[in-house]
């Protein structure tokens, strides 16, 4: 059992499954609703999928080597469900269990700290209907116990879910992620199973393990760009919408106003729902810049006004702090918060086997500052992992934006350092906090 840890901070890099693996008929694993979405023409900007990705399925010990020279203290990785159970439920498939099984053990012999979330979007294509069926919350739950029973006593941190909010509005509303539907009572139907699924999971994972759980939520901090009265009701709408949709269930246990549609709630299920946290995982981005307008939320989104990465994201590390802070204030300021996700894509060039990416150091560094900013002023933030280690499979842009510390070359599947990865390894050996026995397990609230 390894739930003591030389640390109060920890510093990692964050992957998921899906976008890295590759490998995806291999050792028994089944299909996920990525593998089907892919296939239909239109969906990826470059036509590619998940299939090959980084190759880590069998790269993961040269990997983790590398995470080791660049220092990092944790790594942020998800389970792929299909590999686990390739229908959903039912029969057990042992490979799959084999391998993070082998990462796991890799990782900790490196003194790498696991954190693993259960659900990054890979789901078993076989569960009928998907986060339409409530029963795919109860299929989750046995998922999380299988996986705990046979890793809850060596990985350290589990999340339930990554960003439910992109699997429910972004899958089901916005038609750009998997499964593809553009229908708000649906996406509110999967918005609260997936809720659901992530009250019964933490159910299911206490009584299987003593590691600390919780759940990320991608959230960001929504602003009116003028002054007029219907700007700020814009700017709280977009900010339920974008925010309180999840954080008010779990926090709350109830969901904010905003549509006339409600989500299938049944009784009992927000007392599941809003279960005690061990921590809150943070993916952080961007801010939200809005005016009132027509369409959809009566609101209308505007470019910012810094400087914007490959996507077009604004960056904004303000927003960072006025989230944390925000965070503080709804959480009782307790409730130890990681930031499981910060980074930024840009057009990273292989030069004479280097790359320099100076957008991304400085993209990193305004948000390290932010972070330290919100630690000074008492927010209890424990953790941070930069998006991502590798470049890899960004969804629907497929190879087409590299967010990674470390270059992919894809036809040679040569990992290359960029200049950003030997800036982090020196912040991280700068700023590391090792203290002697502390505990990071801790009382929920
Ligand atoms: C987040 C996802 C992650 C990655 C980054 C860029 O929304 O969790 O998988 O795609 O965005």
């Amino acid at each position: 059992m390894i739930f003591m840890s030389q640390h109060t901070f920890l510093y990692g890099v964050a992957t998921s499954s899906y976008q890295i693996e590759g490998a995806v008929r291999e050792d028994g694993r089944g299909p996920s609703i990525w593998d089907t979405f892919c296939r239909v023409p239109g969906n990826i900007l470059d036509g590619s999928s998940g299939e090959i990705a980084c190759d880590h399925y069998h790269r993961y010990p040269e990997d983790i080597q590398l995470m080791k020279e660049l220092g990092v203290q944790a790594y942020r990785f998800s389970i792929a469900w299909p590999r686990i159970l390739p229908e959903g439920r039912g029969e057990i498939n042992p490979q799959g269990l084999d391998f993070y099984e082998r990462l796991t053990d890799a990782l900790l012999a490196q003194g790498i700290l696991p954190f693993a979330t259960l659900y990054h979007w890979d789901l078993p294509q076989a569960l009928p209907e998907g986060w339409l069926a409530r029963d795919t919350a109860l299929a989750f739950a046995d998922y999380a116990s299988i996986v705990a029973r046979r890793l809850g006593d060596r990985i350290p941190f589990f999340a339930t879910l990554n960003e439910p909010w992109v699997s429910a509005f972004v899958g089901h509303l916005h038609g750009e992620h998997a499964p593809g539907l553009r229908d708000l009572p649906a996406a509110l139907k999967a918005a609260h199973h997936l809720l659901l699924a992530h009250g019964l999971a933490l159910q299911a994972l206490r009584s299987e393990t003593r590691a600390q759980l919780g759940i990320v939520l991608n959230l960001t901090s929504a602003y009116p760009n003028a002054s007029r009265p219907e700007d700020h009701t814009a700017a709280e709408r977009v900010d339920r919408y974008l925010n309180g949709w999840f954080l008010d269930p779990l926090l709350k246990g109830r969901y904010p106003e905003l549509f006339d549609e409600l989500p299938p709630v049944q009784e009992r299920d927000f007392e599941l729902i809003q279960a005690p946290l061990d921590f809150l995982g943070v993916n952080y981005y961007q801010r939200a810049l809005v005016t009132a307008g027509p369409g959809f939320l009566g609101a209308r989104f505007w470019p910012g006004r810094d400087e914007v990465t490959q996507m077009n994201w604004e960056v904004s590390p303000g927003g960072l702090l006025d989230l944390l802070l925000r965070l503080q204030h709804e959480t009782g300021g307790k409730l130890p918060i990681y930031i499981t996700e910060n980074g930024a894509a840009y057009y990273d060039e292989l030069d004479q086997d280097q790359v320099q990416d100076p957008g991304r150091i400085r993209y990193l560094a305004r948000h390290l500052a932010a972070l330290e900013e919100a630690r000074a002023r008492g927010v209890p933030v424990r953790g941070y992992f930069v998006w991502s280690f590798l470049d890899n499979f960004e969804w629907a842009y497929g190879y087409t934006r590299r967010f990674g510390l470390v270059y992919v070359d894809y036809p040679t599947q040569r990992r290359i350092p960029k200049s950003s990865f030997f800036w982090y390894q020196s912040y991280i050996a700068q700023h590391r906090e090792d203290r002697p026995s502390q505990t990071i397990h801790e009382d929920p609230v």
